[in-house]
């Protein structure tokens, strides 16, 4: 199939607070090929995460999608039952979170889990079987001396080692969606590296499509091939990152770049956007930025800037966006790697 594996389509998301509906998605469209990581990028409360958890069907209680499609393969998975979702989770689609201890069970020793999926999910009769699956898929996941590890708990792994349990069950169900949700926000940058890396190489090998959130610009650099950037519910700026971070577009992305410290730079600090994001329930008319962009005029209080093409697979949702030309130096071109 050589269409988008994942493909959200003017998604809206809401939440029932009292009396009123707050949109807290608003009209998300984007879309992942096989082989290829897409980043979705924006301060902490953008609903980066609530749209990660729609799409797979889990949104958070008292939030639901009310508008758009998801399409898996073409087909949306709106519609579809829990147990079909459900199935669709544990073999086609995975996802990593933030925090592993969420998809492990902390009262089974890791090999517990490894193998009762194996005997429940694909039915293999041995013990014997089992165990040998599961010390391979320790295994490619780097755990040193998995034999040994069956038999420990969850709590006795470290942060590091946990998420490559849960990245290796994800493994073990060969999925052609992966959506991980900061994977690696808690741990140290090395065992940061090494985890992506790791799924990188398993991309490589399976094709797998991959969405990665993250508010690190650096791991979008070196991971992603494209990048979206969310600000209070929508996607205000799309494309290939080299081109994206090297010529950002929206305000707010040249903003974003700009508040990176950099790590081989005197200077830490650039420039930090002043100011918050909106919170739902209280946005205006107009763009959701203009409070904080420097390059807000009177226009752009009256109607919210439409997303538009700005080139092949690029688009923006900016009235008044920033020139085209190159920037003096590429943002961020080498810096993490
Ligand atoms: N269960 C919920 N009910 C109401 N609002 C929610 C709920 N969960 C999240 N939100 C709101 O949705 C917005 C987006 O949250 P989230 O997706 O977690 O942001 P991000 O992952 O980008 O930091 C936030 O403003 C948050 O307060
Ligand atoms: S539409 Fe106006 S306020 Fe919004 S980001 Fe563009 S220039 Fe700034
Ligand atoms: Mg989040």
């Amino acid at each position: 199939m050589n269409g988008p594996v994942l493909e959200i389509d003017d998604l809206v998301v809401e939440a029932r607070s009292s009396d009123k509906q707050v949109r807290i998605v608003d009209g998300v469209s984007f879309a992942v090929h096989a082989g290829r990581t897409l980043g979705l990028v924006g301060e902490s409360g953008s609903g980066k995460s609530v749209t990660c958890l729609s799409l797979l069907g889990l949104p958070p209680r008292g939030v639901s999608v009310t508008g758009g499609r998801i399409l898996f393969d073409g087909c949306d998975l709106r519609g579809r039952t829990p147990a079909e979702l459900n199935a669709l989770r544990g073999r086609e689609i995975g996802m990593i979170l933030q925090d592993p201890m969420t998809s492990l069970n902390p009262l089974l020793t890791i090999g517990r889990q490894i193998t009762e999926m194996f005997r429940y999910r694909d039915g293999i009769k041995s013990r014997e079987e089992r165990e040998a699956r599961a010390i391979d898929l320790l295994q490619q996941v780097r755990i040193p001396a998995p034999e040994s590890r069956l038999n420990s708990y969850p709590h006795q792994f470290s942060g590091g080692m946990r998420q490559r349990v849960a990245i290796a069950m994800n493994l073990a169900c060969n999925p052609r969606l992966l959506i991980a949700d900061e994977p690696t926000t808690a741990l140290d940058i090395t065992v940061r590296l090494q985890i992506l890396d790791l799924l990188r190489e398993v991309q490589t090998e399976r094709g797998t499509a991959i969405v990665l959130v993250t508010h690190d610009l650096h791991l979008v650099r070196r991971y992603c091939d494209d990048v979206a950037v969310m600000y209070a519910g929508r996607i205000v700026e799309q494309g290939p990152v080299e081109q994206v971070f090297a010529r950002p577009r929206h305000p707010y992305t040249k903003g974003l770049l700009g508040a990176v410290p950099r790590l081989f730079s005197a200077q830490r600090r650039l420039t930090v956007i002043p100011g918050q994001p909106p919170l739902p329930g209280s946005i205006a008319e107009g763009c959701r930025f203009a409070p904080r962009c420097p390059r807000a005029q009177a226009d752009c209080l009256s109607a919210y800037p439409a997303t538009r093409d700005i080139d092949t697979n690029r688009t923006v949702a900016c009235w008044h966006p920033e020139p085209e030309e190159m920037a003096p130096e590429p943002l961020l071109a080498t810096e993490a790697s």
